[in-house]
């Protein structure tokens, strides 16, 4: 077992609902090794590390954070694709990694995952009727030749193909047309929940809002519950109901999809928010674009403390380097109970006691470069 600080919440939120995904103190870290003879593990890669994420039946619940945050280590641990470090992730009241052989496969079905690039995902030798045949075959819901090809043609009719696809190949589609199928071949088995990892960055911008539109009928239609992963805010914004941004392995900020926009509390969602243009011209004016320092730290090498504190502006001498925040509810007038921050400072940041600091420009390779062309290597 590998440790770090634990990042257990506070508490758990008690409006709950009808949790249908209840993950809790997931972690998932990766070993690195070295050496042919021993196989000696030198360190570990901290994917995940320390996340409580449930989400409602019916919910669209959008997972955001930069590339190599953890996203999708997150989700495939939560479908049972990557077996958790440490920690539970129970669907519908089933622990996953309870489930066993015949067991296993029949409750398979009820989670499925969509992935960001469908032409990897789909095998080319298939026709588009027996990818979707596969997975209801394996899950007994193909036994029937009537009822599977009336269920065929429902499938294409929602996800918007003609009933011609059938006959032909993944590389015979568009990219938007290939996802349509990933969904489709999701959809057969009847799930409940379907994690969808960035389902439309590979896609072109004018397909990506048809896809997330179609997303968003099937739910009603279907009774599905979403966890829907991006790196790019605007593209859960409009579909989520809850959002969570993941930082270095944790959530450091979870509330409404509205209310993560309005209020964004969290030092690292304000700075990911500031980087998002908005239409109106005069807001456009007073938007404040708050300046990052340094790089995103390895996953392998994680800051002690706050994960986020080589990088924020807000950092304070105590507490940040070496106090991990747990996620937890501020107590900010106006701000919705079910909104939650990592930060030790999050109600002194924002009633402006505390104060950013103005990040220095890192010097660039290209300033480096210069100084050493006049031999002015000092200052
Ligand atoms: N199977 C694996 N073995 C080792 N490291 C991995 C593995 N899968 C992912 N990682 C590492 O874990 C970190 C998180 O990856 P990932 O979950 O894919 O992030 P995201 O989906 O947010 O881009 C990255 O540093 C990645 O290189
Ligand atoms: S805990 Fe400190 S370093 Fe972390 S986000 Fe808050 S102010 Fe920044
Ligand atoms: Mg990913």
């Amino acid at each position: 077992m590998t440790t770090t600080t634990d990042q257990a919440q506070a508490s758990p939120p008690n409006d709950e609902g009808d949790l249908l995904l209840d993950a809790r103190g997931v972690k998932v870290h990766f070993p690195i090794k070295r050496g042919v003879v021993f196989d000696k593990t030198i360190g570990h890669v901290y994917a995940v590390d320390g996340v409580d994420l449930q989400v409602r039946r019916g919910e669209t619940y959008g997972l955001v954070g930069e590339s190599g945050c953890g996203k999708s280590t997150l989700g495939k641990a939560i479908i049972g694709l990557e077996p958790p470090t440490e920690g539970t992730v129970s669907i519908d009241g089933t622990d996953v990694a309870s489930l066993k052989g015949s067991e296993l496969r029949r409750r398979r079905k009820d989670f499925q995952m969509v992935f960001q690039d469908p032409m990897s995902s789909l095998d080319p030798r298939q026709s588009v009727e027996s990818l979707l045949v596969e997975g209801m075959r394996a899950h007994g819901l193909a036994s029937d030749g009537k009822k599977t090809t009336a269920r065929l043609r429902e499938l294409l009719t929602a996800v918007g193909l003609p009933a011609a696809a059938l006959k032909k190949y993944p590389h015979e589609f568009s990219g938007g047309q290939r996802q349509r199928i990933g969904i489709a071949r999701a959809l057969a088995v009847e799930p409940k929940l379907i994690v969808a990892d960035e389902p439309v960055s590979a896609l072109d911008v004018s397909v990506q809002a048809q896809v997330i539109n179609l997303l968003e009928e099937l739910q009603g239609e279907y009774d599905l519950t979403y966890l829907v992963i991006a790196h790019d805010l605007a593209v859960v914004r409009h579909i989520s109901d809850r959002i969570g941004v993941m930082y270095l392995g944790g959530l450091v900020e979870e509330a409404a999809a509205d209310d993560l926009y309005a209020q964004p509390l969290h030092p690292y969602t304000r700075a990911l928010l500031s980087a998002v243009p908005v239409p109106d011209p005069e807001a456009e004016d007073r938007r404040e674009q708050i300046l990052l320092a340094g790089d995103l730290p390895s996953p392998s090498k994680p800051p002690a403390g706050c994960r986020f504190h080589t990088r924020c502006p807000w950092r304070q001498e105590t507490r940040c380097d070496d106090e991990r925040p747990q996620l937890r509810v501020v107590e900010i007038d106006g701000v919705a109970s079910g909104h939650r921050v990592a930060c030790h400072w999050a109600e002194q940041i924002e009633s402006g006691e505390i104060q950013p600091q103005v990040v220095a420009p890192t010097a660039t390779v290209g300033d480096l470069l210069a100084g050493e062309a006049d031999g002015s290597d000092e200052g």
